[in-house]
C-alpha cells in the first residue's frame, strides 16, 4: 500500500485546512481524525495526536450550526473508514476526556443536537 500517497493526501488536506477559514469544513475534521483510524479499528492506547484532533474538533462546534456540521463529519468519517469498532468510537471522546453530547455512530441524528 501507498504510504506516499496517503502522505500527499493528508499534505492536500492539512493545505486545505489552511485555506478554509470559520465554516466547519468535513476535511478539516477528517484530518483531525487521521490518527485516530489505528485505534478506531484495533484498540489499545489512544494516540496522544488523536485526542489532540478530537479537542480541535470539539472546539471547532462553538455555535448550533458548527455542531450540527461537525456531528454530519463525524458521522460521514465512522461511516466512511472501514473496519472500524464503534465501541471504541462511541468511547473515544470519553478516552480522551472530551465530552461530545451525542455518540459518534452512523445512525446518530444531527438534526437533534442543539
Ligand atoms: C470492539 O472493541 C471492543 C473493546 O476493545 C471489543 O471488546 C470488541 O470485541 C470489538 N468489536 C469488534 C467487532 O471488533
Amino acid at each position: 500500500m501507498g504510504s506516499v500517497k496517503v502522505q500527499c493526501l493528508v499534505a492536500v488536506l492539512v493545505a486545505m485546512v489552511l485555506v478554509a477559514d470559520g465554516a466547519v469544513s468535513c476535511n478539516s475534521v477528517f484530518s483531525y481524525l487521521g490518527p485516530c483510524v489505528p485505534y478506531l479499528r484495533g484498540g489499545g492506547k489512544v494516540p496522544t495526536a488523536c485526542c489532540g484532533g478530537i479537542k480541535s474538533v470539539n472546539g471547532m462546534a462553538k455555535t448550533t450550526p458548527d455542531r450540527r456540521a461537525v456531528c454530519g463529519c463525524l458521522k460521514q468519517a465512522v461511516a466512511g473508514i472501514s473496519g472500524i469498532n464503534y465501541s471504541l468510537a462511541q468511547g473515544l471522546p470519553k478516552a480522551c476526556g472530551v465530552s461530545i453530547p451525542y455518540t459518534l455512530s452512523p445512525s446518530t441524528d444531527c438534526s437533534k443536537i442543539k
